[in-house]
């Protein structure tokens, strides 16, 4: 067993670090990509620095939403809606200017008309883990990708005993548009059809 595996079973910090790498390898380089869900772009600098993307779009609304108290946007770690402004204002200035990058600060399904069909190599969903959000967002974006392309999500198991993305995904897969291809941890790919 690598180093890096035998510590990834042991932290789970770094069993997740593994499993995006792991994820990403599925992807081409220099890809046209989208993330769904950005916080303080974690993801987004892993994407950077691994895959190298033509185009990548960054689709966030950076919206506080106290009514969902128990997400990291709801009240979990951010206080209010300044929180979140100075998080975008943070990825603004990194990623901003950044020739390969495209900052749309809008709600997923919003987002969504902005781009033609068959757009996309592949989208990565994590942003709003209900299952009414996580089947809307396969349903919007899986268009936008080519077929053989990739939709990739994170958090499969999340949200306790209703697991609701990996409802949502299992019934977006039985809708036939998509097959399951692989799952590391939480992270999961589907493969357009
Ligand atoms: C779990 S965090 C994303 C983490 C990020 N992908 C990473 O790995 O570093 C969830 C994000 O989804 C965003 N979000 C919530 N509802 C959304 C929606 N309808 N469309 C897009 N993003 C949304 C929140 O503002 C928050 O920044």
């Amino acid at each position: 067993m690598s180093l890096m595996k035998a510590a990834a079973r042991r932290i789970p910090g770094l069993r997740r670090l593994d499993a995006r790498g792991r994820l990403l390898g599925l992807t081409p380089s220099n890809a046209v990509c989208a993330e769904i869900g950005v916080w303080k772009g974690a993801f987004t600098e892993r994407v950077l620095r691994q895959r190298k993307p033509a185009s990548y779009h960054l689709i966030d609304p950076w919206a506080f939403q106290g009514d969902m108290p128990d997400r990291w946007y709801g009240g979990a770690i951010a206080d209010g809606q300044g929180y979140m402004d100075a998080i975008h204002d943070d990825i603004q200035q990194r990623f901003g200017t950044l020739p390969n990058v495209t900052i749309h600060r809008s709600p997923s399904v919003e987002a969504a008309a902005e781009f033609d069909d068959d757009y996309f190599d592949w989208v990565y969903i994590d942003g709003d883990h209900s299952y009414e959000a996580v089947l809307a967002d396969l349903e919007c974006y899986a268009p936008k990708v080519k077929s053989g392309g990739w939709l990739l999500g994170d958090d499969f198991l999340w949200g306790g005993d209703s697991l609701p993305v990996k409802r949502a995904v299992e019934e977006f897969v039985a809708s036939g548009r998509a097959e399951f291809a692989q799952r590391f941890d939480q992270q999961f790919a589907l493969r357009r059809l």
